[in-house]
């Protein structure tokens, strides 16, 4: 397919499924056990319907906004997911340009191939938050995040969701692994021990898990603790619970990302969009709340917004489009995706973001009565 019928996600998603070797397409596309929150991800969407409003003035609207005080032309960023070399040899460089070309704010994997560094001096002023796991060993994560400050990202994003690795069934199957052995992990190798250290200061450990999931005995201390070591803002992303909401902002952290992890952690979790409003209703006045898992189109955005997300994060249709076209696939991708929600907001009546309310949602299964 040329790229000129590429015209929407899912268009990117089936061309990535033929570009892509089998190991990596497995990976990315795999979620957790019987796949079934990785389904419901993009079902729980289809449940709700929009309340078109016409005559209102839509002949000038504005979708710029910002996340933890980074401006964005639009309230859709780019969650992180592991590995972007699987997909384009520039790997994260390419999705940093990509994202930093449409003046949006990318987060970086942990487990990226790319280093932090590689990627910040690709773009070195747009908005990046640094990904980081709550690792056994502090003094590794620490060392993250004080790398990913110096080199200018704007936010420290602690996956949450991942005391042990989900069972990625289907990759497993395909594949035979979940994750890659020969895998390089450009921003962590330098802590393990198979190679040289580069310093007596830099931590090591021996085993590649070590780097690559949370420490299983992580508690809420972990995150006081991170708040000592850095000044920068902190984002919870993994949180589908309002009680783990509303210790979250117990715990002072400036922004959560409602998230099951696209799907790739505990099977049988609600979608994201279900868990939002009730999250937004407890905590929406105290830190920033986002919503990722499952997005693919305009009036999904809209209906994330609609239910109270600040802004959304894409993890998958980013590496789809890396791997159809490279960093002009993820500006394509972003591109698309902006292009719909501002038709679904002129088709709704909405010229502003602060347009938006649940009041634009209908549940599918009460539309008749309820439009
Ligand atoms: C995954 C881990 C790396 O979902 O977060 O594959």
């Amino acid at each position: 397919m040329d790229n000129n019928r590429l015209l929407c996600l899912e268009d990117f998603e089936e061309q990535a499924q033929k570009l892509l070797p089998i190991s990596a397409w497995s990976y990315y596309s795999s979620g957790a056990d019987n796949e079934e929150t990785l389904r419901e991800n993009r079902e729980a969407y289809r449940r709700y319907w929009l309340k078109p409003r016409i005559l209102r003035d839509v002949s000038v609207i504005d979708i710029s906004t910002s996340v933890l005080g980074e401006k964005v032309d639009a309230p859709i960023c780019i969650s992180p997911t592991a590995f972007h070399c699987k997909a384009h040899s520039d790997g994260e460089i390419a999705t940093c340009k990509g994202a930093a070309d449409m003046n949006t704010l990318m987060t970086l994997s942990s487990i990226s191939n790319k280093s932090l560094e590689e990627v910040a001096a690709a773009r070195p002023n747009s908005p990046k938050w640094q990904n980081v796991y709550p690792l056994r060993h502090r003094d590794i994560t620490k060392d993250i995040v004080k790398r990913a400050e110096r080199a200018g990202f704007k936010a420290v994003v602690m996956s949450v969701d991942i005391p042990t690795g989900g069972f990625k069934r289907r990759a497993v199957r395909i594949s035979g692994q979940t994750v890659f052995p020969d895998e390089y992990f450009g921003n962590l190798d330098r802590y393990i021990n198979k190679t040289a250290r580069s310093s007596p200061d830099i931590p090591q450990v021996d085993d590649p898990i070590d780097v690559s999931l949370g420490d299983p005995k992580s508690a809420w201390e972990y995150i006081d603790w991170l708040k000592t070591v850095t000044k920068l803002p902190i984002v919870l992303k993994g949180i589908l619970t309002v009680e783990d909401a509303i210790l979250a902002a117990e715990h002072n952290v400036q922004g959560i990302l409602v998230s099951n992890h696209g799907g790739r952690q505990l099977d049988c979790v609600p979608a994201p969009i279900d868990a939002l409003s009730n999250i937004v209703d407890a905590v929406g006045d105290k830190l920033e709340v986002y919503v990722d898992g499952g997005i693919r189109t305009g009036t999904d955005v809209l209906k994330a917004l609609a239910l109270g997300a600040r802004a959304v994060f894409i993890g998958r249709p980013v590496l789809y489009g890396l791997a159809c076209n490279g960093e002009e696939g993820v500006k394509a991708v972003l591109r698309i995706l902006r292009e719909e929600l501002l038709r679904a907001m002129a088709l709704t009546g909405c010229s502003r973001l602060s347009d938006i309310s649940r009041s634009l949602l209908v549940s599918r299964s009460d539309r008749l009565s309820k439009l």
